[in-house]
C-alpha cells in the first residue's frame, strides 16, 4: 500500500494540467480504480484484517483526494499568475483614441466663425444654393444690365425649351440670404449666413465652388462705427493675435452705401504669411451700410431701419490662418492632405475652450 500511495502522490505532484489530474483520479478512485478495487476486496477479508485494512484504505483515499484538490488549486493559481503576467497593462496610461476621420478646414473655420459671431449675438441663417436671379441680383440692387452681373462668372441653370423666364442661377455669393432673412424675420435682425457659392473660375486661389459667410445687422441706429468694431473684434478672435490691425478702404458694392473693403496688416517674410505685423495689407472682406433699396427688397422700411452687411471668403480665411497655399487641394479629397490639414473631430471650437487647439 505504501508503493501505491507513493505512486499516486508523485504522479499528482507532477501532473501538468487538470486533465492529467482527472485521469489520475479515475485511475485511483474511479469505479475500477486501483484503490476502489482494493476496497472491494475488504468484503472478502477476515474481520481482523478488515479492521486493519479498512481504515488504512479510507485514509489513503482521503489523502489522494486531498492531494488532487491541492494540486488542482496550485495549477489554477499558476494559470492565473501566468495570465496576469501575460495580460499586464498599465491602467494609468492615458487613452490613445484613434479617430478615423478629420474635420475639413472649411468646416473647422465655419465653426470658428460661427462661435465668434454667436458670442456677439448673431444667429445663423440659410438660403438655397440654386437661387432665383431676383434674389441673387435684382434684390441686391444689381439690375439686369449692371456690370456686376458680368463680373460674377455666373453658372445658369437650364430652362426647358420655350420657357423664357430668367433662369435660376447657382448663387454667386451668400448675399441673397440677406434678403431671405429680412423677409423671414423683419427688423431688428442680426444674422450670419455661411454657405457654398459658385463661380466659373479656376486657378490657385479660385475654385468653381467655394464658401462665403455673409453678415447682416439691422436696427434703428446701427452705424459704420458698429461695423468697424464688430469686424475688428471678429479678426482679433479669429486670427488669435492681439495686435491685429485692419484698414478700411473705400470701395463700391451695389448693395451697400457707403462701402468699404477691409484689409488686414501682414508680412510675407521668407514666403511665410504672418498676420498682425509687417508692411503688407491683405484684403479679407467686403462690407458697408445696407443700401435702402436692399432693405426695401427685404420688406424693411429704410426710413425706420438701417444697418451694415459684410461678406468674406471662408476658404480664403482658412488659407490665411492655417497657411494652406493652394485652394484647389481643398476639394481634391486627397487623404494625405486631409490628414495633414484636418482637425480633430473631438475638439469643437469655442471661445472659452480655444478656437483651434
Ligand atoms: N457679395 C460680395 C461678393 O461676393 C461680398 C460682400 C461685399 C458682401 C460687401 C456684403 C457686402 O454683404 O456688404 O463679392
Amino acid at each position: 500500500m505504501d508503493d501505491l500511495r507513493q505512486k499516486y502522490i508523485d504522479a499528482i505532484a507532477g501532473a501538468a494540467d487538470e486533465a492529467a489530474l482527472e485521469d489520475l483520479r479515475v485511475a485511483a478512485l474511479g469505479k475500477k480504480g486501483e484503490i476502489s478495487l482494493q476496497m472491494r476486496e475488504l468484503g472478502r477479508m477476515t474481520p481482523e484484517d478488515r479492521q486493519v485494512m479498512g481504515p488504512k484504505l479510507n485514509a489513503l483515499k482521503d489523502e489522494i483526494n486531498a492531494a488532487l484538490a491541492a494540486r488542482k488549486a496550485a495549477l489554477g493559481d499558476a494559470a492565473l499568475e501566468e495570465r496576469l503576467r501575460a495580460e499586464w497593462l498599465d491602467v494609468t496610461l492615458p487613452g490613445r483614441p484613434r479617430p478615423r476621420g478629420t474635420i475639413h478646414p472649411v468646416s473647422q473655420v465655419t465653426e470658428e466663425i460661427t462661435a465668434i459671431f454667436a458670442d456677439m449675438g448673431f444667429a445663423v441663417a440659410e438660403g438655397p444654393q440654386i437661387e432665383s436671379d431676383w434674389f441673387n441680383f435684382d434684390a441686391l440692387n444689381i439690375p439686369p444690365e449692371h456690370p456686376a452681373r458680368q463680373e460674377h462668372d455666373t453658372f445658369f441653370m437650364s430652362r426647358a425649351a420655350g420657357d423664357d423666364r430668367a433662369p435660376h442661377v447657382l448663387r454667386t455669393h451668400t448675399s441673397p440670404v440677406q434678403i431671405r432673412a429680412m423677409q423671414a424675420q423683419g427688423a431688428p435682425i442680426r444674422v450670419i449666413a455661411p454657405g457654398r457659392v459658385y463661380r466659373c473660375d479656376y486657378d490657385q486661389t479660385h475654385t468653381p465652388m467655394f464658401h462665403q459667410v455673409e453678415g447682416l445687422a439691422i436696427d434703428r441706429d446701427i452705424s459704420m462705427a458698429n461695423l468697424k468694431w464688430v469686424l475688428e473684434e471678429f479678426c482679433r478672435a479669429f486670427f488669435e493675435v492681439d495686435g491685429v490691425e485692419l484698414r478700411f478702404r473705400a470701395s463700391h458694392f451695389p448693395f451697400t452705401e457707403p462701402s468699404a473693403e477691409v484689409d488686414i496688416r501682414c508680412s510675407w517674410e521668407g514666403g511665410a504669411l504672418k498676420i498682425g505685423e509687417g508692411n503688407d495689407w491683405m484684403e479679407i472682406l467686403g462690407s458697408g451700410m445696407v443700401h435702402p433699396k436692399v432693405l426695401a427688397a427685404g420688406g424693411i422700411d429704410p426710413d425706420e431701419w438701417q444697418g451694415f452687411a459684410f461678406g468674406m471668403g471662408i476658404d480664403r480665411l482658412a488659407m490665411l490662418k492655417y497657411g494652406i497655399p493652394d485652394l484647389r487641394a481643398f476639394f481634391d479629397s486627397d487623404l494625405r492632405w486631409l490628414r495633414h490639414y484636418g482637425f480633430s473631430a473631438l475638439d469643437m471650437p469655442t471661445l472659452h475652450g480655444g478656437l483651434s487647439r
